[in-house]
């Protein structure tokens, strides 16, 4: 038996196993009990005494040997297969991204085409005065254009409420500065109705307000059917309908049609009243402008066709990924 030869062989195949099944048939085959080492040791024992005593440690120092490079080896292997668990090419696992809400994505879009067209954006409290939302809107109590929008008083006391509409910034923004300016006025409102598919307890409005002099009800169309035709990317029609509110004279509904030819109602507008104006010390006789209120929601639902607003404020993100 050569046991420096089978000693060689055995290291030199161990050198090539690769994985736990191959190391283990390399057991079998040099350290198992049938292996030619484990039956050339049994034997040792039929030999002459002489031959016994140089061939049996021979033999046992080549096991330990084997042994020892075995275990290396296993070890060896299960730190290659930690190093393979970590594959640099395997697919990166995808972060979940937020999205943006569509009112959020029509608001931003909002914003930019009304900056485009000079205007600036301002933004007021959602927490007001009965005196802003109302009063200085030529409303005055008792008026029952207050009926029309059902209020969410905080106090009646202080007279404080969640504004009904975006139309007390009107006032707020005159107050604090001289034509001519254009504003937008992008923000929540409150009305304490049943909610149904058109109608919540709160919502979105989009206030614009032009004052200088000469300005018209011409320019407010135009303003309007540029905006309109920016925001859907059509040409669309633009319609105004006598209406009435307050704090306007003359007042419109505004429709768009639609691309199935329907005409929708979108906003509210008109002349600012010249009372609004003498009330914020400004001269009816010189100085004019256009204001208008526009349901932020509505023109969201019409251009992602969306048929229900409360889906806006269910916070289901089976509709919220959608955008
Ligand atoms: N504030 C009115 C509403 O909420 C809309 C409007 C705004 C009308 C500006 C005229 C001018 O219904």
């Amino acid at each position: 038996m050569d046991i420096a030869g089978l000693e060689r062989e055995a290291l030199d195949a161990l050198e090539k196993t690769k994985d736990i099944a191959a190391l283990d048939a390399w057991h079998a085959t040099y350290l198992g009990r049938k292996s030619r080492l484990n039956v050339f040791m049994r034997s040792i024992g039929e030999l002459p005494l002489a031959e016994k005593k140089t061939v049996a440690p021979a033999a046992q120092a080549t096991k330990r040997l084997l042994e020892e490079a075995y275990a290396r080896r296993e070890k060896y292997i299960a730190g290659s297969n930690e190093a393979a668990a970590f594959d640099v090419t395997m697919p990166a696992i995808r972060p979940v991204y937020g999205r943006l809400h569509p009112l959020t994505l029509v608001e931003r879009s909002i914003r930019t085409i009304f900056s485009s067209m000079n205007f600036s954006v301002v933004e007021g409290p959602e927490l007001e005065t009965e005196k802003y939302n109302f009063d200085s809107l030529n409303i005055p109590k008792n008026h029952p254009a207050r009926d029309m929008q059902d209020t969410l008083w905080v106090s009646t006391d202080k007279g404080t409420l969640m504004r009904t509409h975006t139309s007390p910034m009107q006032v707020r923004h005159m107050e604090k500065h001289l034509p001519p300016f254009q504003i937008i006025v992008p923000g929540r409102v409150f009305r304490n109705e049943a909610t149904d598919a058109s109608h919540e307890i709160n919502f979105y409005q989009f206030e614009g307000l032009m004052v200088g002099e000469g300005i018209s009800l011409a320019n407010l169309k135009g303003v309007i059917t540029g905006f309109c035709e920016r925001f859907f990317e059509r040409a669309v029609d633009v319609r105004f309908r006598p209406s009435y509110f307050p704090f306007t004279e003359p007042s419109v509904e505004i429709d768009i049609r639609m691309e199935n030819g329907k005409w929708l109602e979108v906003m509210g507008g008109g002349m600012v009243h010249p009372a609004v104006l003498e009330g914020v010390g400004y001269d009816p006789a010189k100085i004019s402008g256009f204001a208008f209120g526009g349901g932020l929601d509505r023109f969201a639902m019409i251009k992602y066709g969306i048929t229900d607003i409360r889906l806006f404020y269910g916070a289901d993100l089976r509709f919220n990924n959608q955008f």
